[in-house]
């Protein structure tokens, strides 16, 4: 029988859970492919580290190198992180024309398309299934499954971490740094969670959903990101009252007629708006439901209509599932002698756009810190009907102590470029006592 034999540089949170489900079900999943795996050598750090799950000592080493050269390894999975080490690693591997599998969506989203094109140049794939969305085969659905569709939208619950956070402080108002901390301990965080909570991480899983479904790289510079830093228990019991949950959303929209696209020469640009901020969900809207570390990722497409793909989108156990799903594509790939049955990522888009984010269209919610004053109101509506922008409701609440007191504002459509001009000219207001708060509000039409 065909025996792959595989090499894992990492054995951390992710990797210590693909050693123990590959333990678990490798059997299973030798029936099911009809070949033989094993894994008789990880690469870590530290030999003496506990770990999540116990790794055998005898099958470690700290010499990665010796994992990706020995010529009885023909398959790698890197678990490591970050992007230089990571990089230099996934490089060494592809160049020896070995298959390579990765949960590293900062890499993917930085050094995707080059590392594609390595890969396709020394006759061999790179599988990421892992880099989005934990558990969820989103990239396969991507890929594969909807590739009869034309994706007109995508709003993606994408980062455990930071959902987790959000979760707990609306149903147990928990704090934020402890909550953080909790995240951590579960191993949902990034080594760096500054990644997590900043959204960059977010923004690394959505550019790759943008580029799957639009066939142009998407760079992380080129996405308007914002995290969850400012949103504040007051803000999430305020958008309860008006009928909303906050959520760090990932949200990608095939924009038609653009103005930048229209200005632009070539008339037949294909323009998208690609953006993760905290963001009001309707209460009644199904991503208002998903908690905790669980993501979910809601895909538009113009054959099949309205999807959804919900799971655990982090921690050791759901990821190796990911993992172990590339496992058996890549076994096969070998087994078949199939070279790239599936290309990781075809540009098929020649004409692509990110619009930038003053072009996005949205509602929005204001949260000011106002002197309790008469007249307050009217200078702050007087500026937004300026700029042409409508309030569609306004909560001042009563009761508050102290001099300040928080107004809260819905706003209808406005352009970003708009409401942040708008907002330099309130925040200058005498009766404006702290920075604005603004969040974007979906309504998924
Ligand atoms: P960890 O920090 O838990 O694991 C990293 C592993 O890399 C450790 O085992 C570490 O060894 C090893 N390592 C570091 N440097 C070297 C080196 N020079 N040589 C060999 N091994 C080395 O990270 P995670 O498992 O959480 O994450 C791994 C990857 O998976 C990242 O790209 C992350 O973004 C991604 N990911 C993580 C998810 C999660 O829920 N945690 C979910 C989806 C993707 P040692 O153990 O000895 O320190
Ligand atoms: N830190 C990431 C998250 C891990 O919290 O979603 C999964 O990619």
């Amino acid at each position: 029988m065909h025996q792959i034999n595989i090499g894992m540089i990492g054995g951390g949170t992710v990797g210590s859970g693909v050693f123990h489900h590959l333990q678990n079900n490798g059997a299973l999943m030798e029936s099911r492919l009809g070949l033989k795996l094993s894994l008789p050598k990880i690469a870590v750090k530290s030999l003496d580290k506990s770990r999540a799950y116990n790794i055998p000592k005898s099958l470690m080493t700290t010499d990665w190198a010796s994992v990706v050269n020995d010529p009885n390894i023909h398959l790698i999975i890197e678990l490591v992180g970050g992007t230089t080490l990571a990089k230099t690693m996934v490089v060494s591997a592809l160049k020896l024309g070995k298959p390579v599998i990765t949960a590293n969506k900062a890499l993917i989203s930085a050094h995707g398309e080059e590392l594609f094109a390595l890969a396709q140049r020394y006759g061999t794939n790179l599988y990421y299934e892992a880099s989005v969305a934990g558990g969820i085969p989103i990239i396969k659905v991507l890929r594969e499954g909807f590739a009869g569709n034309r994706i007109t939208h995508m709003y993606g619950i994408v980062n455990g971490t930071c959902n987790y956070i959000l979760t707990r402080m609306k149903h147990e108002g928990s704090d934020f740094q402890p909550t953080l901390q909790d995240a951590q301990k579960l191993g949902y965080a990034e080594a760096d969670p500054t990644l997590d909570v900043d959204g960059f991480d977010a923004a690394h899983k959505i550019g790759i959903l943008a580029s799957l479904a639009h066939g142009f790289w998407v760079k992380p510079g080129q996405i308007h990101v914002e995290g969850i830093r400012p949103v504040t228990k007051t803000d999430i019991e305020f958008a309860n009252k008006l009928g909303y949950t906050i959520k760090l959303l990932g949200i990608v929209k095939l924009i038609e007629g653009a103005t930048s696209a229209r200005k632009s020469k070539s008339v037949n640009r294909k323009s998208i708006q690609v953006s993760v901020c905290p963001t009001l969900v309707p209460n009644t809207h199904v991503l208002a439901s998903v908690n905790q570390v669980f993501n979910a990722v809601f895909v538009r497409g113009d054959a099949v209509g309205d999807t959804l793909f919900y799971g655990r989108g982090a921690g050791k156990d759901a990821t190796a599932s990911a993992v172990l799903s590339d496992v058996a594509d890549a076994a096969l790939d070998l087994k078949y002698g199939l070279k790239q049955r599936v290309a990781p990522f075809v540009a098929f888009e020649k004409n692509g756009v990110v619009l930038p984010v003053d072009e996005m269209v949205s509602r929005y919610y204001l949260r000011l810190s106002v002197m309790d004053r008469p007249g307050t109101l009217a200078k702050v509506s007087a500026i937004l009907a300026a700029s042409k922008i409508g309030i569609s409701s306004v909560i001042q609440p009563e009761g508050h102590e102290g001099d300040t007191v928080p107004l809260i504002l819905m706003m209808h459509t406005a352009p970003y470029a708009a409401m942040k001009k708008a907002l330099v000219k309130i925040s200058k207001l005498p009766v404006v006592k702290t920075a604005p708060v603004m969040f974007r509000v979906e309504n998924f039409e």
